[in-house]
């Protein structure tokens, strides 16, 4: 199998999206049948550039960063250089990996569903996203002994890229282990609202007596609709 692989992390160095990249596409690679290609997009010409690859490929894999539960503006931009092929892509498969910083799966669950979207607006085949949080150090840990988690990270990056290798497709099993903690556990959250609500009393509520301002106030909506 061919395989398109896109990267969108808008650095221009070294970044965490390629390093998870290259784990799946060691994987991928271990069926000698298999061949990859490697589009990196990070300025506006290689978006543009991506779009073209994309148009000639049939599978396809697009990786990038989240930012702000979303993806960086570049990605989107290559996202709307698709519109004139909405409809027309059945023969496509696309799948998509998505790393970031906070570590629960959670963070990128709407995002996921956007992407299944707009593959099957494309009429392709949606194959699955990778979701991987607790990202953010691979780059800058790159030069030192991994650590458990980042060995978790790339080990299993590259066990979904044999997978994939093998059989052309995402197992979602393997995909929902390799995302876990799906949620921040029980106990922290709990820790957490009373550190919020802590946060709140002493810090916030001072500035809000400092500026004149109620609790009640606090909450205005001086511009919604239930008003
Ligand atoms: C503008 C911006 C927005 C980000 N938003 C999020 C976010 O919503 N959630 C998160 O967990 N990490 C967020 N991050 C962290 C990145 O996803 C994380 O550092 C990622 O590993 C960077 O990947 P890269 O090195 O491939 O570019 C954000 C980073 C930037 C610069």
């Amino acid at each position: 199998m061919k395989l398109l692989v896109i990267n969108g992390s808008p650095k221009l160095g070294e970044n965490n999206t390629e390093i998870l990249l290259e784990s799946f596409i060691e994987g991928f690679n271990l069926n000698k049948n298999n061949d990859v290609e490697r589009v990196r997009m990070n300025t506006e010409e290689t978006y543009k550039k991506a779009a073209e690859y994309f148009q000639g490929a049939d599978n396809i894999l697009i990786g990038f960063p989240l930012y702000s539960y979303s993806m960086p503006a570049g990605v989107k931009l290559f996202i709307e250089e698709l519109e004139p092929l909405i409809g027309k892509c059945q023969d496509k498969k696309i799948g998509f990996l998505v790393q970031y910083g906070f570590v629960e799966a959670v963070h990128a669950r709407p995002l996921e569903g956007y992407l299944k979207y707009i593959t099957e607006k494309l009429s392709a085949k949606y194959i699955g996203t990778i979701i991987r949080g607790g990202c953010d150090g691979l780059t800058k840990n790159a030069d030192k002994p991994r650590n458990k988690n980042e060995i978790k990270f790339l080990e299993g990056a590259k066990e979904i890229g044999k997978y994939f290798g093998e059989n052309g497709h995402f197992d979602k099993e393997q995909l929902k282990k390799y995302s876990e903690p799906e949620t921040e556990k029980k106990h922290n959250i709990f820790i957490l609202k009373i550190l919020v609500k802590l946060l709140n009393k002493i810090y916030w509520q001072k500035q809000l007596k400092k500026n004149g301002i109620s609790l009640k106030e606090s909450f205005a909506k001086p511009l919604s609709d239930e008003n």
